[in-house]
C-alpha cells in the first residue's frame, strides 16, 4: 500500500512532466538482494586466515566498492605488504568463498518490495537496468530468477573505474539508449549515490543510503513507505 503510494506518485511525477524519467536503474547488492552478510562471511574467513583484523564496520566500507578496492581497505589493517600476485590470490579465494555460499541465494532472497516495482514499472514501458560493481552479477542474478528481466545489465565485468566513478551507471544508460539525466538511480551505498550523481542522474538513497546527504531521495527500505515519511525526504527534483 505504501510502496504503492511512492510508486504512484514516482508515475504520477513521469506523467506531468516534472521528471523526465524514462529509466531506472538498480543497484544489485542491497538493493535487489541482500548478500551482505555472504561478503561478510567471506572476508571474515581470509582476515582471520592472514590474522587481519576485521569486524562489520571495515565490512560496511565495502559497500558498492570494487573486490580488489575492498581488498586493499581490508589489507590497509595488516603489517604486511602483500605483492600485487598476493592480492589477486586472496581475492581469489574470497571470491571461491563468496560464490560457495551465493549457491544458497533463491528467489526469497528478492528484497521486499522489488517484484512489484519491476513489474509497475515494465508495464508502464519505463526500462529498467542493474548498475553493478559486482563480477558476479549474472550468477546472482541467474539464481534469484531475474537473469531475463532486466532490459540492460553494466557489471563489474563490463567496467574499467568502479564506483564511486560514474562508469557503471553511464553504460547502464548507453545500453538502454537514454540520456543519463533521464535515469533514476536505486542505491545502497554511499559509493553509489556518488557515482549516480556524477553521471547526471537521480539517486535514491535506501538502507544505510538513506543517510548520504547527496541523494535526491531517501528511504529506509522500498517496501516501508509511507507518506509522513515521503515528505519528509529530499525529493526528488525536475
Ligand atoms: C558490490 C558490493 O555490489 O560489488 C561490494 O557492494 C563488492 O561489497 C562489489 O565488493 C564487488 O563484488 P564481487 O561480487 O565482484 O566480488
Ligand atoms: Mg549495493
Amino acid at each position: 500500500m505504501c510502496r504503492d503510494w511512492w510508486l504512484h506518485r514516482l508515475l504520477f511525477d513521469i506523467r506531468m512532466g516534472t521528471m523526465k524519467i524514462s529509466a531506472v536503474i538498480f543497484d544489485l547488492d542491497g538493493v535487489i538482494v541482500s548478500t551482505d552478510e555472504y561478503h561478510y562471511q567471506a572476508w571474515k574467513q581470509i582476515s582471520d586466515q592472514e590474522n587481519i583484523y576485521f569486524d562489520r564496520a571495515i565490512n560496511e566500507r565495502l559497500r558498492g566498492v570494487s573486490r580488489m578496492e575492498s581488498l586493499d581497505i581490508i589489507l590497509s589493517h595488516s603489517d604486511k605488504v602483500y605483492s600485487e600476485s598476493e592480492k589477486y590470490l586472496l581475492a581469489q579465494r574470497k571470491n571461491d568463498i563468496y560464490c560457495e555460499l551465493l549457491n544458497k541465494l533463491s528467489a526469497n532472497d528478492i528484497l521486499p518490495g522489488i517484484i512489484n516495482l519491476l513489474i509497475s514499472l515494465k508495464a508502464r514501458d519505463i526500462k529498467i537496468a542493474i548498475g553493478s560493481s559486482s563480477k558476479n552479477t549474472p550468477f546472482i542474478l541467474d539464481q534469484i530468477g531475474l537473469a531475463t528481466n532486466f532490459d540492460a545489465i553494466a557489471d563489474g565485468n563490463s567496467i574499467k573505474n568502479s564506483m564511486p566513478d560514474s562508469e557503471v551507471f553511464l553504460l547502464a544508460a548507453e545500453f538502454l539508449g537514454v540520456q543519463p539525466e533521464e535515469c533514476v538511480v536505486i542505491e545502497d551505498a554511499q559509493a553509489g549515490i556518488d557515482a549516480a550523481k556524477a553521471a547526471g542522474m537521480k539517486a535514491v538513497g535506501i538502507g544505510s543510503a538513506a543517510k548520504c546527504f547527496n541523494a535526491d531521495m531517501k528511504l529506509n527500505d522500498i517496501s516501508n513507505l509511507d507518506i509522513d515519511h515521503l515528505l519528509e525526504v529530499n525529493e526528488i527534483r525536475s
